[in-house]
């Protein structure tokens, strides 16, 4: 059983005189077995989901995810920011338990939380885990190279893009063998672990994938992955060094063929998620060079 009702119990004796320590124990003693919290604090996260959970694997490993840090990387990072931008960077300002309660308008100036669990899980989802959208859909949703704060000056990295092999230049779309294979996408490489007991260094709530991954399908992708990765980077340099030598940036094939390399560039440096496009890609960029730099 969880041992939700601790946490409370604690808090409530600090606040309370001793007076009321008693009639406390009484409320709390009547909770147990319930689900219900009843008391307040003022910490950050108001969410409070480690009043029940704290204890809990998911909620150890989130402390070592870099969905812990988003906010600060967000304020300390080289761009422009702007309220829009804590859609995805902040949250769990709202009491799930306080129906009646008005939800806050967070800005910049106000953030204290980061990626925490109110984005990707609520009580009053009907989802298993209680998830906020489809599994399929959850890490995509921010995970994405438009970050719809157009004109800020930032490109998110492209993992969605790349997995699901679309919005590149002059290449068909190209699904990664994945996206079949793996019925909760990202979750299967980022969130696998061997025991769901313990705390893990990868996968679960650290959400960070593991090559080890890979063999539950794959011989030998060690081998791949490196021949896969030194093709790929060899690729990256023709096309950076045309790209260094183009007479007109503003041409539409300068944009294509850049994009489709900051794509891959954006993709763990190499393309990782989709080896199949990100080839594709870069060939079509290379097949742009006549166009670039050919009245050289
Ligand atoms: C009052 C205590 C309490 C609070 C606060 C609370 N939970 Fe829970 N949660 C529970 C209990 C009890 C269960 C198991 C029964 C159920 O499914 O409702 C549970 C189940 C879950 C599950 C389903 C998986 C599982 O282990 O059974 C998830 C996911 C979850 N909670 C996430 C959260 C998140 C995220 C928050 C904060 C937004 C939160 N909970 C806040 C008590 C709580
Ligand atoms: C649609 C969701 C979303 C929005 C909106 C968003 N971000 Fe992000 N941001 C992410 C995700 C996901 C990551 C982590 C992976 C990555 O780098 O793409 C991230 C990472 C970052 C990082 C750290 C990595 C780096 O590139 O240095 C910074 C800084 C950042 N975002 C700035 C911003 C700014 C500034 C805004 C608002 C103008 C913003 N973000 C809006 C999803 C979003
Ligand atoms: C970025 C999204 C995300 C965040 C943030 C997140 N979770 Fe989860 N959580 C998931 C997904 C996805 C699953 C289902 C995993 C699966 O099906 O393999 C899950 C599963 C769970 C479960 C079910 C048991 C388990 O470990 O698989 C619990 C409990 C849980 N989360 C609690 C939390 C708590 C507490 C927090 C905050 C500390 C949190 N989660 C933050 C995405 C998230
Ligand atoms: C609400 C938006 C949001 C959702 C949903 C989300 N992420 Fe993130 N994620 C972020 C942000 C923002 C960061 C950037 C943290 C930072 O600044 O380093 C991040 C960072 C990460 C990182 C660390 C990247 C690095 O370079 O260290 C991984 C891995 C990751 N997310 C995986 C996932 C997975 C897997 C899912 C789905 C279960 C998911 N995320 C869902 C917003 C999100
Ligand atoms: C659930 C099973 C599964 C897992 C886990 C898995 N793959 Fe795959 N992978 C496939 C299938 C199916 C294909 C398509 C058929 C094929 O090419 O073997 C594929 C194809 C590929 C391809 C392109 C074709 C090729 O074989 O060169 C690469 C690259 C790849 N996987 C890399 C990885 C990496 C890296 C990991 C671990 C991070 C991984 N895979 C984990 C099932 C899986
Ligand atoms: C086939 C397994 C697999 C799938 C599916 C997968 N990833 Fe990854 N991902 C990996 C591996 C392996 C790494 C590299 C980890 C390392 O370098 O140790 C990685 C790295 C990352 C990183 C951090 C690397 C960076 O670019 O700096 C992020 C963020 C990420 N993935 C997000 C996602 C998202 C979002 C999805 C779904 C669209 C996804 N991944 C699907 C296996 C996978």
């Amino acid at each position: 059983m969880r041992n939700h009702t601790f946490p409370s119990f604690s808090m409530l004796m600090v606040v309370l005189l001793s007076l009321m320590a008693a009639l406390t124990l009484t409320v709390i003693a009547a909770q147990i077995g319930t689900s219900e919290v009843e008391p307040h604090t003022d910490s950050p996260f108001a969410e409070k989901c480690y009043t029940c959970h704290g204890n809990e694997v998911a909620y150890k490993e989130w402390e070592f995810s870099g969905h812990k840090h988003a906010l600060t990387n967000l304020i300390e990072g080289p761009y422009e920011t702007r309220d829009s931008c804590l859609s995805c960077h902040s949250a769990g300002y709202d009491d799930p338990t306080r129906n009646w309660g008005e939800k806050q308008e967070i800005t910049l100036k106000t953030a204290v939380n980061a990626v925490s669990c109110s984005l990707c899980h609520s009580h009053r989802s009907h989802r298993k885990d209680y998830l906020t959208k489809s599994i399929k859909s959850l890490c995509i949703s921010c995970h994405k190279m438009d970050c719809g704060c157009a004109g800020a000056g930032i490109i998110h990295q492209s993992q969605s893009e790349m997995f699901l092999g679309r919005e590149g230049a002059g290449v068909k779309r190209m699904p990664s063998p994945h996206v079949k294979v793996m019925k909760k996408r990202c979750v299967h490489c980022h969130m696998a672990k061997e025991d769901s007991e313990t705390i893990a260094k990868h996968g679960g709530h650290t959400f960070k994938a593991n090559f080890s991954t890979c063999k539950q399908c794959h011989e030998d992708m060690d081998q791949k992955i490196k021949k896969y990765r030194t093709e790929i980077e060899q690729k990256m340099q023709a096309v950076k060094a045309i790209l260094d030598q183009a007479n007109d940036r503003e041409d539409e094939n300068y944009k294509q063929a850049k994009l489709n390399y900051d794509m891959v560039k954006g993709d763990s440096g190499y393309g990782l998620h989709n080896a199949i496009y990100a080839n594709a890609l870069l060939d079509y960029s290379l097949s742009l060079e006549q166009e670039l730099i050919g009245n050289r």
